[in-house]
């Protein structure tokens, strides 16, 4: 099926405005079905969830269909789609509930490949309960994270290996079906950092040997908040402190307070509107692998033009080398401040900004202390036009 980027760019309001947007790993715009789902149930009758009023009824049918909606976009478990305010948010409830087993002598591993709401939750976690931290490095030449550099710190004391499905610095997508099979022979659990690669690639929460899979509608064209995706039998084994009155069911015990109703429809309309670049055939899995299809193909096709064509440019280097990778590109320049070139970009009206995005650890690691470097994210309103306007402007900025 062709990707008709014309078509998916008319449904952004936001693009109207004018600018390039390379900024989609820090958050993607929105579709128009996703904002007219938001202000629908806003202005639609609505009380707490329930099945007696019509009111309630639209609050508690709205939580359903997106546990069912994030569950097809990650072929996972409606039953089991825990719904908050972030994925930094939800890693900290789960950590300190994973967490409250571990011990003196427990272990868990990080990596310095994630971003840092993928360590930090769990090394406060490990440190509060006197347990070990181990530290997994990838390569900072290629950005791989080899399976094996997590495979030698494992231990029959590691409880858990927190790993990312793809960098958002880098790009760099670890083979994370490796990482997370021998997590599971060593009788560890794993947590997916799932928040880049959601936007970018076909999931399948078992495919990867997600125990626990995060990600952020934000990012994949919907609304500020947060899931994991976790199997509804794991969350059974697991009491997170609530409220007295609160229900004791799964996944709600593990969503705190009022869920953001209107913000969980314009999930679901994010899922349908991926789902729908899928074409019309086959039920929302179907289609949604359909339309990931489409969006790899066609962002990859920009990445590699933009990679060739900075080839030709002096003094660039793209930090961002993995074989298996996002289209997303950390570049630095040679006796250049990369914030000024974001800056010279901005004014050009091209979104392409410059640091270390919290994957502060990974950023160092690269020897680019906290600074980082300029992120160029693709995303599947991304165009060739876009394209040569960045091109056109780093090639101004350098001559500057
Ligand atoms: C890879 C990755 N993980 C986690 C996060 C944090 O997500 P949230 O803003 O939902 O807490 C981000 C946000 O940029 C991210 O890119």
């Amino acid at each position: 099926m062709s990707y008709d980027v014309a078509a998916v760019r008319s449904a952004f309001p936001a693009l109207r405005a004018g600018a390039a947007h390379f900024d989609g790993p820090g958050g993607s715009q929105v579709p128009e079905p996703v904002a007219a789902a938001v202000a629908a149930t806003l202005t639609a009758p609505i009380a707490n969830r329930g099945r007696t009023t019509a009111a309630e009824r639209t609050a508690d049918d709205v939580v359903l269909a997106a546990r069912r909606a994030v569950a097809d976009l990650v072929a996972g478990d409606p039953g089991g789609v825990v719904f908050g305010r972030s994925m930094t948010q939800l890693t900290y409830d789960l950590s300190r509930v994973l967490s409250a087993s571990w011990g003196p002598g427990d272990e868990v591993v990080v990596t310095r490949l994630d971003h840092d709401a993928n360590i930090r939750p769990w090394v406060q976690a490990a440190a509060a309960r006197g347990a070990t931290v181990r530290w997994a490095g990838f390569d900072p030449a290629t950005g791989e994270l080899a399976p094996r550099e997590v495979g030698r710190l494992l231990t029959g004391r590691t409880r858990l290996v927190a790993v990312t499905g793809a960098s958002n610095l880098i790009g760099t997508r670890p083979d994370v079906a490796a990482i997370t099979a021998l997590a599971h022979e060593a009788g560890a659990l794993t947590y997916v950092d799932g928040v880049h690669l959601t936007a970018h690639a076909t999931v399948d929460v078992a495919a990867l040997g997600a125990d626990l899979y995060a990600c952020s509608p934000y990012k994949f064209l919907g609304p500020h908040c947060g899931c994991v995706v976790v199997a509804p039998a794991l969350l059974e084994t697991l009491h997170p402190d609530k409220l007295l009155p609160s229900t004791d069911a799964v996944p709600e015990r593990f969503e705190l307070g009022t869920l953001p109703y209107e913000l969980l429809a314009g999930t679901t309309a994010a899922v349908d509107f991926l789902a729908g670049l899928g074409g019309p055939e086959g039920d929302r899995r179907a289609r949604l692998e359909a339309g990931m299809a489409a969006v790899e193909a066609h962002e990859d096709r920009l990445r590699v033009r933009i990679e060739e064509e900075l080839t030709g440019l002096p003094g660039v280097a793209v930090r961002s080398r993995a074989r298996h990778r996002t289209p997303t590109l950390l570049l630095t320049f040679d006796g250049r401040d990369a914030a000024d070139g974001y800056r010279f970009l901005a004014g050009r009206g091209v979104n392409a900004p410059a640091g270390s995005f919290y994957a502060v650890e990974a950023s160092r690691h690269l020897g680019l202390g906290d600074t980082g470097g300029l992120r160029i994210g693709l995303a599947p309103y991304s165009d060739d036009e876009d394209v040569d306007r960045l091109l056109a402007g780093l090639r101004e900025w350098l001559a500057t």
